[in-house]
């Protein structure tokens, strides 16, 4: 394979020098891309010698062989590793300002990226927007992992060992990446819950369930073996998943989700609640259409509260199952999303709560979506703003880091 490994300035550089050379001893063609930071980490004979290749930064070497796009069109596979905060931003906004920018830009190989920074820089909003832009992309993210930082610190944002992300970079290349659920049931809720007011007329709400069809179906990309139970889903949303293999099952109002939810939970590993399900049913259905030589002027309903089903499914999860709930948010003057999201995680009881923000113009009926996830203890783990498969990727690898640190 032709191989092209970026590197970013980060100390994390010098365990991308036995990266680069576990790929040259597995016989490929290894063409390390520094930037100008990182060669003050590492320096260009070091490069060479264990690349065998010769190394050039700029995109004014070489120019003869168009050397700024050569490298990416020839690329069987990119890693970037060290992945900095800086490098993951100038990727998600495609500058190309150096030989490594417009490799990437050039490039239709697979991409795996390592990021390696301080567990601040990681969890800024920033970062993890840029990462949520990039999964979006294709690109695989392959760690950060916890342990001692540079400086004396310690969290989240060690560079993976060169062992596991050579690994990784390997699956990624032979397209085996991401079938990381393999062998994980997987129960998703969609659609929006109708509870009826008599034969013809519900109370209902405006979700379209694209946002839990996109979790099913990048569960089964993944491997999982996925059943979706959905709640007014237009068919044309279900065609996707079906032709992906899922399980279709069908309930209309809250009290039936909630029983279709109890019913699959029994033998699932993850249990996702994206359906969005009515707080109130109506305390009598009429059983005949209500008419307005009846009712009058004024109709008055009496609605009554519906059961929790993310709460009781939370309350009563086997060991090892993981459960994960939606937040649609509106968050008043002088509160964030985190922190609502927080109390919610809490109140629930779930281990990975995905919040967005909702409005008229927000969240419905759009192709795009903004979402922060959160922990049990309400942390945030993650970010993501893309398409709904975006989110729902992000998700899956919140549920994956969640998973593994057990
Ligand atoms: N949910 C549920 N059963 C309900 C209501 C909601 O399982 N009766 C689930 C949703 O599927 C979602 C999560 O709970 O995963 C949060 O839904 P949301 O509407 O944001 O929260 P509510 O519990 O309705 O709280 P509130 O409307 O007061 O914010």
């Amino acid at each position: 394979m032709f191989v092209v490994v970026g590197v970013s300035g980060g100390i994390a550089a010098y365990k991308t020098v036995q990266l680069v050379r576990l790929f040259v001893l597995a016989g490929h063609d290894v063409h390390v891309v520094p930037t100008a930071d990182a060669l003050r980490f590492v320096g260009t004979p070091t490069w060479e010698s264990i690349s065998r290749n010769p190394v050039t930064t700029s995109v004014h070497d070489d120019v003869a062989r168009v050397r700024h796009v050569a490298l990416g069109q020839a690329a069987d596979l990119v890693v970037v590793a060290p992945a900095t905060a800086n490098t993951l931003a100038k990727m998600a906004a495609g500058l190309a300002d150096d030989l490594l920018g417009t490799t990437l830009l050039a490039t239709t190989a697979p991409v795996v990226v390592a990021p390696a920074m301080h567990t601040e820089m990681w969890r800024h909003p920033a970062t993890q927007h840029n990462l949520g832009v990039l999964r979006g992309r294709g690109v695989v993210v392959v760690g950060p992992e916890d342990g001692p930082l540079t400086g004396g610190d310690s969290g989240t944002g060690r560079m993976t060992e060169p062992e596991a992300l050579f690994a990784a970079a390997l699956a990624a290349a032979s397209g085996a990446a991401g079938r990381d659920l393999a062998g994980l049931r997987v129960v998703v809720s969609a659609g929006g819950t109708r509870e009826p007011i008599d034969p013809v007329r519900f109370i209902g709400n405006r979700s379209s369930g694209a946002q839990g069809v996109a979790v099913a179906v990048a569960a089964a990309a993944r491997g999982a073996q996925v059943a979706l139970v959905v709640a007014h889903v237009e068919q044309r949303a279900l065609d996707d998943a079906q032709r992906a293999g899922i399980r279709i099952v069908r309930a209309g109002t809250a009290a039936e989700l909630g029983a279709a939810m109890d019913a699959e939970a029994e033998g699932a590993d993850v249990v996702v609640m994206a359906a969005a399900v009515a707080d109130y049913r109506v305390a009598a259905v009429a059983e005949r259409k209500l008419t307005k030589d009846a009712v009058g002027e004024r109709l008055t309903l009496e609605l009554v509260e519906t059961a929790d089903i993310l709460a009781g499914l939370a309350r009563r999860r086997r060991a090892g199952q993981t459960i994960v709930g939606f937040a649609a948010e509106t968050p008043g003057a002088g509160e964030t999303l985190e922190a609502r999201a927080r109390r919610k995680a809490q109140r629930k009881g779930t281990d990975l709560l995905v919040a967005n923000e909702v409005g008229w113009a927000r969240g419905f009926e759009r192709p795009d979506n903004a979402v922060v996830l959160v922990d049990a203890g309400g942390e945030v783990v993650g970010a993501a703003q893309g398409t709904k498969r975006a989110v729902a990727e992000a998700l899956w690898d919140a549920v994956v880091a969640l998973r593994g640190r057990r």
